[in-house]
């Protein structure tokens, strides 16, 4: 493997090395920033990490990632979680809290599958389990073409407004720009296969069912991209778990109520943290 798999990582906090990191996977078409607000509200001596995923922010593109790992050429979550595993393994890490948010949830349910003895813990924020139907994969289908076929980010430029909450989108109207900014930032190819990665990826429930160690499922009570019964589902698949809703928030909670989202981590890294003790 060649360090092309390693990704950018945004280094929120350096921890103490005897205590877990956490890792927080971000959503599409998004990169690591959408965790600016949470992220100094975290407690814990434990480190603080935010890889940019393949193709996105300052990583590199999929497709290496892809080759460095020695993956084939289809777009998969898959790589996104091999190549989370290569970049904290670089670190030397080899135990971590994995929080995902959306596609980051997507990703963090890949590496419960791919690299189980690395998670100590897992979040999945605003995110799903199952697979998506036909018409959620026809509709991505159609935004790869018209991204590829425009080389432009039209086709997703509308998320900065509906991927956030109702409350949000009156009382807080600033999110829309700074997600409208995080999404512009973001390279045409890199989107595409993301989206291409998320239409192909299979029900993962299974997964939770087979992970003994803490978990926490939160989900914005606006949300509507991956709203309350996803979230339950997972939760009812779970062992140890605690399901929050998040007041006032879509489907970024991270971005509409940084605060709840903060708090749920902390309670889940005390309770991974008092399981090694
Ligand atoms: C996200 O926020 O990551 C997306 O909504 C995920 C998806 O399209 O399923």
């Amino acid at each position: 493997m060649t360090d092309t798999a390693v990704l950018a990582l945004h280094v929120y906090r350096d921890g103490a090395p005897a205590s877990l990191p956490i890792v927080l996977l971000h959503g599409f078409p998004l990169d690591h920033r959408m965790w600016d607000d949470v992220a100094p509200m975290l407690a814990g001596p434990g480190a603080v990490l935010a890889p940019d995923l393949p193709g996105l922010g300052a990583s590199p593109s999929a497709e290496a990632c892809g080759a460095a790992l020695g993956r084939d050429d289809e777009p998969s979550l898959e790589t996104s979680a091999d190549a989370v595993a290569a970049t904290l393994h670089a670190r030397g890490i080899d135990r971590a809290i994995v929080v995902g948010l959306s596609m980051g949830g997507y990703v963090a349910l890949a590496m419960l599958e791919r690299h189980q003895g690395l998670v100590a813990g897992v979040g999945l924020l605003d995110t799903r389990s199952e697979a998506d139907d036909e018409s959620v994969v026809s509709h991505r289908l159609q935004i790869v073409s018209t991204v590829m076929l425009e080389h432009s980010l039209d086709a997703v430029a509308g998320m900065r407004t509906t991927l956030l909450g109702a409350t949000s989108q009156v009382t807080r109207p600033e999110l829309a720009g700074r997600l409208g900014e995080w999404i512009a930032d973001q390279v045409p190819t890199g989107v595409a296969w993301s989206e291409l990665a998320m239409a192909t990826r299979p029900d993962r429930t299974e997964m939770l069912r087979a992970f003994t160690g803490p978990a926490l499922v939160m989900v914005g009570e606006e949300d509507t991209a991956a709203p309350f019964p996803a979230a339950r589902q997972m939760a009812e698949a779970l062992r140890d778990v605690e399901l929050v809703v998040v007041p006032q928030a879509g489907h970024l909670t991270a971005i509409e109520n940084p605060a709840s989202v903060a708090a749920g981590l902390n309670r889940l890294m005390a309770r991974c943290a008092a399981l090694v003790r």
